[in-house]
């Protein structure tokens, strides 16, 4: 009864489409976890997370990217050759996995709760397990302003994780690794809030609106 309540408040609220899409990316989702028997569901709110560094307050909550709308993102934005993807904000792992089971061939993930860290970790060596093939993951625990971006990473990942401080110095931090070693990268900003900030940095490339989610796509040249 909660659930059809609910339902019927969404669709007052947003409309049938999006609440359409909405409930079957929600299902998508359910079926990922229940597939793998992974653990990628759920928002925390970071008061309910330890955190490692000073930009707590700076930070957004873990909420995954929904499974087909990221799918769906996959098959349309255009992607450099080797493809290694960094996710800024990696909560549980959903998007390095989807990432590296589409087809990428390698995933990092950066986020600064050690508690979100174990389940990425656990979530990935869950798929490993299902897949029996090795999965070129690997997530790293800290701060997204202390992390040094590496030469061969070129697709940066972003679900608006956290505030424009942060996102000012992880865009110096890619600006300084392309002058190290210049390559063809592109960013994709998934809702969008402070996109003046890649708006300035980098050539906005594209806008896509899936299952009603925006999101931004940049490339440098
Ligand atoms: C909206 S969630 C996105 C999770 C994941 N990228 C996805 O799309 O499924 C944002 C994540 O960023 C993490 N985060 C926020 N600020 C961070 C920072 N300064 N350094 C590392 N991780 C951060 C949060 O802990 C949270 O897990």
């Amino acid at each position: 009864m909660d659930l059809l309540a609910n339902i019927w408040l969404h669709i007052q609220d947003k409309g049938v489409v999006r609440t359409i899409s909405i409930v079957l990316n929600r299902m998508f989702d359910f079926y990922f976890d229940w597939k793998y028997k992974t653990d990628t569901r759920n928002k925390i709110s970071l008061h309910d997370l330890t955190v490692t560094g000073e930009n707590k307050a700076r930070g957004s909550f873990y909420q995954p990217t929904m499974a087909l709308s990221f799918n769906r993102l996959l098959d349309r934005v255009p992607l450099p050759p080797d493809s290694v993807l960094v996710d800024f904000g990696c909560g549980k792992g959903r998007v390095l996995l989807l990432a590296v089971l589409r087809g990428i061939g390698k995933a990092v993930g950066i986020e600064f709760s050690p508690e979100l860290c174990a389940i990425a970790r656990n979530n990935i060596k869950i798929v490993e397990q299902a897949t029996g093939s090795r999965l070129d993951i690997t997530v790293v625990e800290g701060d997204v302003t202390q992390y040094e971006i590496e030469d061969d990473q070129n697709v940066f990942f972003l679900f608006n994780p956290f505030d424009d401080v942060v996102l000012e110095a992880v865009v110096k931090n890619i600006q300084k690794s392309l002058q190290r070693k210049p390559r063809e990268i592109v960013v994709i900003y998934y809702n969008p809030v402070y996109s003046h900030i890649l708006d300035n940095a980098f050539l906005p490339k594209n806008s896509y609106l899936i299952g009603g989610e925006e999101y931004m796509h940049y490339v440098n040249c």
